[in-house]
């Protein structure tokens, strides 16, 4: 995708539907700070959040040449500055299956104030960023959500799931094998500097994890702008036995005011990129004295974990809950990207009502699983036909085809088409996502 895709201008299409109503659609204007603080006052509104504070505007200063912000404005309101409308975007890498990465086009910050609601402003701004995303060279879209019900109709499906955890940690027990390393706290300036190289390794081995940066990597350290929050986080770094740092835990603790052997100890971020250093930094976590229970969240779907307590039964789980979503925008570059699994060919006529990703592909893997994508359909052979929030489920591996077909989400050529696309398709690791953006 495009180095400078966020100086993309504004989506004509969407801006003149808009202007029909009489609103203005505009990207923020970097280099004007007023007009940047009101649109974060906007996006703060709309996700019921307290107003920003100028210290909170300061942290995410930084953020402001790394992304694009648009905005929807209404002159007849009482306050004009205050777009009615929200949403940010920005080029992000996303790990697939095999290892690689596509360029993803990250959308956030959707909100619509609650004066201007169901009037199609929403739709204007994602059919608008979808354009905007093609327009930057991004075979994908990528979000996370507040309700699961918004953005099928733009094409998004849920493409990775997660879990919370909540564990009894006095009775979880443990039986993993000890680490050779060792485990020792560091300052937040020490935990920062690791972790920038650390999670970006992680994320590169972690199918469905996407690049953070900005504000919403530095507020995993606490923001500046909540000193009170951030001298609550506590930072333990593991070393291998040759020194060289191999996963962090960021955890905070939460007293319980009647009994003070009853702290509940909440895993902010546990990023390890060895199963060395997974296993001590849990260990470290679980064994913590004054604690009764520790709290994770954004936990995967196969998390080692259960398997190196005594007693699993200890990990309460909450539901899985879908977390990525993913929007295929061009089928070619996207599924060319990532491997298979093994030897196939597979056709996949895609149905996309706005059309970017639209008409009929065939993809032909090799025994190593790389893939040579084409359009066209095979004349015969395994093919599905999925619409297209169906294939932003399919495409890292996270959601099976065989169930897709049976709740009629997609339909096969023949009977068995189905699970040949999984044997094809499905990731050996269920993909993950380890953050929220
Ligand atoms: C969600 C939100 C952005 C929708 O904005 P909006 O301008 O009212 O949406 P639109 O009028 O463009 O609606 C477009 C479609 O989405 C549907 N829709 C809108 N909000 C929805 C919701 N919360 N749940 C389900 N469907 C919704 C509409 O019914 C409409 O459906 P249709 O195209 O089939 O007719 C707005 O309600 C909002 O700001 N919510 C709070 C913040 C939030 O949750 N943002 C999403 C962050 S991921």
């Amino acid at each position: 995708m495009h180095a400078d895709a966020v100086s993309i201008p504004v989506d004509t299409a969407s801006a003149a539907l808009l202007a029909e109503r009489g609103l203005r659609m505009a990207v923020v204007d970097a280099a004007d700070q007023q007009a940047w603080h009101d649109w974060v006052a906007a996006d703060a509104r709309g996700f019921h959040d307290k107003a920003p504070s100028g210290a909170f505007l300061e942290d995410l200063a930084g953020d402001v040449p790394l992304e694009r912000a648009v905005g929807v404005y209404d002159e007849t309101v009482a306050e004009p500055r205050i777009p009615v409308a929200t949403v940010v975007s920005w080029p992000a890498a996303l790990t697939v299956p095999g290892g690689g990465e596509v360029g993803s086009w990250a959308i956030s910050g959707v909100t619509v104030s609650p004066t201007h609601r169901r009037r199609g402003i929403a739709r204007a701004m994602l059919e608008s960023e979808l354009r905007v995303a093609v327009a930057g060279g991004a075979p994908l879209a990528i979000l996370t959500v507040s309700e699961a019900t918004i953005y099928t109709r733009y094409g998004f499906g849920p493409a990775t799931w997660s879990t919370d955890f909540t564990i009894d940690a006095r009775r979880a027990g443990w039986v993993g094998a000890a680490t050779p390393g060792r485990v020792q706290f560091v300052g937040r300036d020490g935990a920062m500097a690791t972790a920038r190289t650390l999670f970006e390794e992680a994320r590169r081995g972690t199918v469905g994890d996407v690049e953070i940066v900005g504000h919403r990597f530095t507020r995993l350290f606490g923001l500046p702008s909540d000193p009170e929050e951030q001298r609550k986080r506590r930072f333990v770094r593991y070393d291998d036995e040759d020194g060289t740092a191999r996963g962090l835990v960021i955890y905070r603790l939460v007293e319980d005011p009647a009994d003070f052997a009853g702290f509940t100890a909440e895993v902010l971020q546990l990023v390890a990129t060895t199963d060395d250093a997974y296993r001590a930094l849990w260990r470290f976590v679980l064994d913590l004295d004054l604690v009764g229970t520790v709290k994770a969240w954004l936990r995967t779907v196969d998390e080692p974990l259960r398997w190196l307590v005594r007693d699993p039964r200890m990990i309460r789980t909450t539901e899985l809950r879908e977390h990525l979503w993913v929007r295929v925008l061009d089928p070619v570059a996207a599924l060319s990207a990532r491997t298979y699994g093994g030897a196939g060919r597979l056709g996949l006529r895609i149905a996309d009502p706005l059309g970017h990703a639209d008409g009929a592909f065939t993809i032909e893997s090799d025994p190593s699983g790389r893939a040579v994508v084409t359009e066209g359909e095979p004349a015969e052979g395994p093919l599905l036909e999925v619409p297209i929030d169906a294939l932003g489920s399919l495409y890292l591996g996270g959601a099976s085809a065989v169930a897709l077909a049976a709740a009629g989400r997609l339909r096969e050529r023949a009977p068995s088409d189905a699970a040949v696309a999984d044997r094809l398709l499905r990731s050996p690791v269920p993909p993950a996502l380890m953050t929220w953006f």
